[in-house]
């Protein structure tokens, strides 16, 4: 029998093509004229766990963008373990700049670019090879189950929806939970995820008159929606950088000296940081160091703004209305609900008169997590991790989020281990993503290892 190595080098340039035609797939789940492509990724991956060796796998129907699960059970005895990912990728805009077309897959050097090359098509197919070449050399050690959405970048409500039913409880019942969507600090530093922020995201619109007025005509009498919008959204942060939505902070906890010290251990370099940004300096919540900005404190941003004349040239216009995202990373144990609710009554309180808001939520929006950095599954990819990477991994909190990691929690009491391989700099969600095939190919070994040590963990 083939060693798990020797199978992974045989077959390397085909596991390339079959990820470049799932890259090819514009999967884009937030937009409407993209749902075939939808049905077409969640059949692709369907039909690779069948060829991987999955003992079946199928298509489970939603209101929403399609789930797929697939399972191979070798030994009711063994472990099992349920891996997480998503099949969905961000819109491709603005492509422009991109040097490469978004879904058509290119090499360069040891990096591939394409949408969803690192998040998460690249990451969660690492799983599918490795179930392949476990199964291919007679080597798997525990019982897998995947399930896999398409709905995670506009906030898994299918997949929430299918946790709810009980009735479900049972198809999803794992000893851990093994997800490849996060990143790892460098190609020379590995590291485990042990936290990430939640979220609630918005859409604000401000109306004013009942339609677009000459801006010469009525300028200076009549509310102008494009200039308060932004007054209103300035007033979300006073000069400490801090939010002013009141009640936002009751929540949060704050951090033992033992915690921050943890949080600023890991090797970071300010200065390559805003040198890689082409920025001179950071900005953000006073008395909080870079790495607890974004891993463990809130924070809120506008995603996107618009309103009145945008096309070329100059047009007099007062517009009728200003629009404007709006997202906030949460902390652990603050309320997404809460925070809708907090942020909706307080943006409402700072329009004047003479105007109107609405606001309408995208998503339920999701709490943070931390995770469990003694379990059994966890102790198994920390030395997976230091046996293919050669170091032990690092632990760190991450500012993205992913929202069905607190609703595993909740529903089915697993915990995951986010064991990610992606890098700061894959660019994910922007123009020219990319994933590097060598941490691809060495996320497959990385993942073998973790069933075999898991498997042994049990044994004990
Ligand atoms: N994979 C990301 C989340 C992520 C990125 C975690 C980098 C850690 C490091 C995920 O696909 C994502 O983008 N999630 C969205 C969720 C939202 C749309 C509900 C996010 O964080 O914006
Ligand atoms: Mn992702
Ligand atoms: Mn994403």
């Amino acid at each position: 029998m083939m060693h798990t190595s020797d199978y992974i080098a045989k077959y390397k340039s085909r596991f390339i093509e079959e990820l470049m035609a799932f890259l090819r797939i514009p999967s884009i789940s937030t937009m409407p004229e993209h749902k075939q492509d939808i049905k077409q990724a969640a059949n692709f991956i369907k039909d690779q766990l069948v060829a991987a060796g999955a003992d079946k796998a199928w298509i489970i129907e939603t209101t929403g963008h399609p789930l797929v699960y697939g399972e191979k059970i070798i030994d009711r005895q063994l472990p099992t373990v349920l891996v997480y990912g998503h099949y969905d990728v961000q819109p491709a805009e603005p492509y422009e700049l991109w040097n490469s077309k978004p879904f058509e897959p290119l090499i360069k050097g040891d990096k591939i670019f394409a949408r969803g090359a690192a998040d998460d098509k690249g990451q969660f197919y690492i799983h599918v090879k490795a179930l392949e070449t476990m199964i291919a050399t007679q080597s798997l050690p525990c019982n897998i189950k995947f399930l896999i959405e398409g709905e995670e970048e506009m906030g898994s409500g299918s997949l929430t929806n299918f946790l709810e039913d009980s009735a479900n409880h049972n198809l999803l019942q794992a000893d851990a939970i093994l997800v490849s969507d996060t990143t790892i600090i460098s190609m020379d530093q590995p590291s485990l995820t042990t936290g990430l922020r939640g979220i609630v995201y918005l859409e604000v619109t401000l109306t004013g008159a009942n339609r677009d007025l000459h801006s010469g005509v009525y300028g200076g009498a009549v509310a102008n929606p494009i200039n308060i919008l932004c007054k209103m959204l300035a007033a979300l942060h006073d000069e400490n950088g801090h939010i002013t939505i009141p009640g936002f902070y009751d929540e949060v906890p704050d951090l033992t000296v033992a915690e921050r010290a943890e949080l600023n251990s890991i090797p970071f370099d300010l200065e390559a940081y805003k040198q890689t940004l082409g920025i001179n300096e950071v900005i953000g919540e006073k008395g909080y160091t870079t790495l607890e900005r974004v891993g463990i404190r809130p924070s809120l941003d506008v995603n996107g703004i618009w309103g009145g004349y945008i096309g070329t040239g100059a047009k007099t216009v007062l517009p009728s209305q200003a629009h404007a995202k709006v997202s906030m990373r949460l902390a652990p144990n603050q309320d997404a609900q809460k925070v809708m609710n907090a942020f909706v009554s307080y943006f409402s309180s700072l329009a004047p008169k003479g105007t109107q808001v609405a606001i309408k939520p995208y998503h339920g929006g999701c709490n943070a997590v931390v995770l469990d950095k003694n379990s059994l599954a966890f102790r198994a990819a920390e030395n997976a991790f230091e046996t293919v990477w050669g170091k032990h991994p690092f632990t760190t909190r991450e500012g993205g989020s992913i929202p069905i990691i607190a609703k595993f929690k909740e529903k089915l009491g697993t915990d995951a281990v986010l064991m990610g391989f992606g890098l700061d700099t894959d660019a994910i969600h922007s123009p020219n993503e990319h994933f590097s095939l060598i941490a691809f190919f060495k996320g497959i070994s990385t993942v073998i290892k973790f069933y075999e040590n898991l498997a042994a963990l049990y044994k004990k």
